[in-house]
């Protein structure tokens, strides 16, 4: 039977505003097991057509019978996963019903102009150099792979060599260095790029995880004069930790290797006035994610590259059959994306800036960070219950410990809290180790998170805790 598309596309926009409006009392945890998502799900490839509309009914209803995580949730901690603002949704929903494939220019005008203006005005939010190319991603893996592939190119490029047309074998040796601290998805873009994780030299970081300027001097002293990539971050996964960009930068600079700043969670403070991360600007590429905390919808990350025919260099591409602009005119995004077809995903991006305002993301910021020190300090206040780092931005780390004092079983229960919070299902957090230690970990990065959800949350966790004494 043939859909009724205007009935389906009414029916589900209704369906998707009774899901948000669910979310603030909705249990955050998953309830339906995997076997009573594959029996609702599965079963054979339907040979013959079926009735559309019933199959968007039949896919959203087992969906949504306990299979979903409440991640919208102003109660959802884990990760780091920021919420959907209304507006950025809305735009999304437009992206998907206009279709347009943005890796070019001309067939897509008004989406690459969005494009155009949503990453100026993140440049000029973040105080970066205003000339600097930028590349909106998939997230923040891409957009670390996309700089560093930009600065593969620049710092091959200043010893003659042009790893595009030649590739690596028989290239002068190029040295990646990170922190301590490295976020994984900076060692695969590594692997990808052929630069080897296991190549990788690690620089010392300080107490809460922040790379030391001084211990960058002196891996880089090790081989001075040789082609070096050095990645620091904003925002540490596990502590929130800013590294201090300016100083990394002046150090790099200094034995001429490039910064790249993987500021996937706390870039976004750099719109602060003044912004608190000193420096920020002298980098060489910076990557962040709208998907985390400037609250669009999945997915969305940003490369922002001060030097822009690096950028093109590593990633343009030509075809005769391709409609592609002049250079100097329009702008292509496929001269500065790894992908080739793209969604239009600067679209929710532009829909947040434009209803935020730069005081809008301070705001959001700031409350986020303001929630992740109440946690923190509601939960250092009760007893057998450490906060183990210097609570920075918005992520918080936890340790339990037994009530007859005895710190061995820390470890299994920490576990065994996270573990029964999440079976709680009041709020959803997840655990990770820090200096050999189990934590939970706990991360406030969604515009819906109250005062009285974290509250709630405290209570919750509270709870648990006190149940397993
Ligand atoms: C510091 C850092 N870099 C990169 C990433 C990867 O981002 P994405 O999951 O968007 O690829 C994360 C994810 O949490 C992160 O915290």
């Amino acid at each position: 039977m043939p859909t009724n598309e205007s009935t389906l596309l009414r029916d589900t926009a209704e369906r998707a505003v009774r899901y948000r409006a669910a979310l603030p009392s909705a249990h955050v945890t998953p309830l339906a097991s995997p076997a009573t998502l594959r029996a609702a799900l599965g079963g054979p490839m339907p040979e013959y057509p079926q009735d559309g509309a019933a199959v968007v009914q039949r896919l959203a209803d087992s969906v949504e019978a306990g299979g979903l995580m409440a991640m919208g949730s102003g109660r959802f901690f884990g990760f780091v996963i920021g919420g959907a603002l209304p507006e950025a949704l809305a735009a999304d929903w437009l992206v998907s019903t206009w279709d347009q494939n943005t890796g070019l220019f001309a067939p897509s005008p008004g989406t690459a102009v969005v494009e155009e203006v949503a990453g100026q005005w993140i440049i000029e939010m973040l105080g970066l150099p205003d000339t600097s190319s930028f590349a909106f991603v998939t997230g923040g893996q891409m957009a670390n792979t996309t700089a560093l592939a930009a600065a593969r190119h620049h710092m091959l490029a200043t010893v003659g060599w042009d790893v595009e047309a030649d590739g690596l074998t028989g290239a002068p040796p190029l040295r990646l260095v990170v922190g301590d601290e490295v976020h994984v998805t900076v060692p695969r873009a590594a692997r990808l790029l052929g630069l080897g994780a296991r190549a990788m030299q690690r620089v010392a970081v300080d107490a809460n995880g922040a790379m030391r300027p001084d211990a960058l001097r002196d891996v880089l002293a090790v081989a001075p004069g040789q082609p070096t990539i050095v990645c620091c971050q904003a925002g540490n996964v596990n502590t929130g930790a800013l590294d201090p960009v300016g100083e990394l930068a002046d150090v790099a600079h200094a034995h001429g290797a490039w910064l790249h700043v993987d500021g996937a969670i706390g870039l976004w403070t750099a719109a602060r006035r003044p912004s608190g991360l000193s420096g920020l600007e002298r980098a060489d590429s910076w990557s962040t994610d709208a998907h985390k905390w400037l609250n669009v919808p999945y997915d969305c990350g940003i490369t922002i590259c001060r030097h822009t025919a690096a950028h093109r260099a590593a990633m343009t591409v030509t075809a005769a059959y391709l409609v592609q602009a002049a250079p100097g005119t329009d702008r292509d995004p496929v001269d500065w994306n790894p992908e080739f077809s793209r969604r239009a995903r600067a679209v929710p991006v532009y829909a947040a800036l434009a209803t935020l305002g730069r005081t809008g993301v301070v705001e959001l910021v700031d409350r986020c960070c303001a929630h992740a020190r109440l946690f923190a300090e509601r939960l250092s206040a009760e007893p057998h219950i450490a906060v183990l780092n210097d609570v920075v931005l918005n992520q918080v780390l936890v340790r339990f410990t037994a009530p007859d004092g005895s710190a061995s079983d820390g470890d299994a229960r920490t576990r065994a809290v996270i573990a029964a919070v999440q079976q709680d299902g009041t709020c959803w957090l997840g655990g990770s180790v820090w200096r050999g230690q189990a934590v939970m970990r706990i991360s406030v990065s969604n515009h819906a998170t109250t005062v009285a959800d974290v509250e709630r949350s405290v209570e919750a966790i509270v709870r648990c805790a006190r149940r397993l004494a």
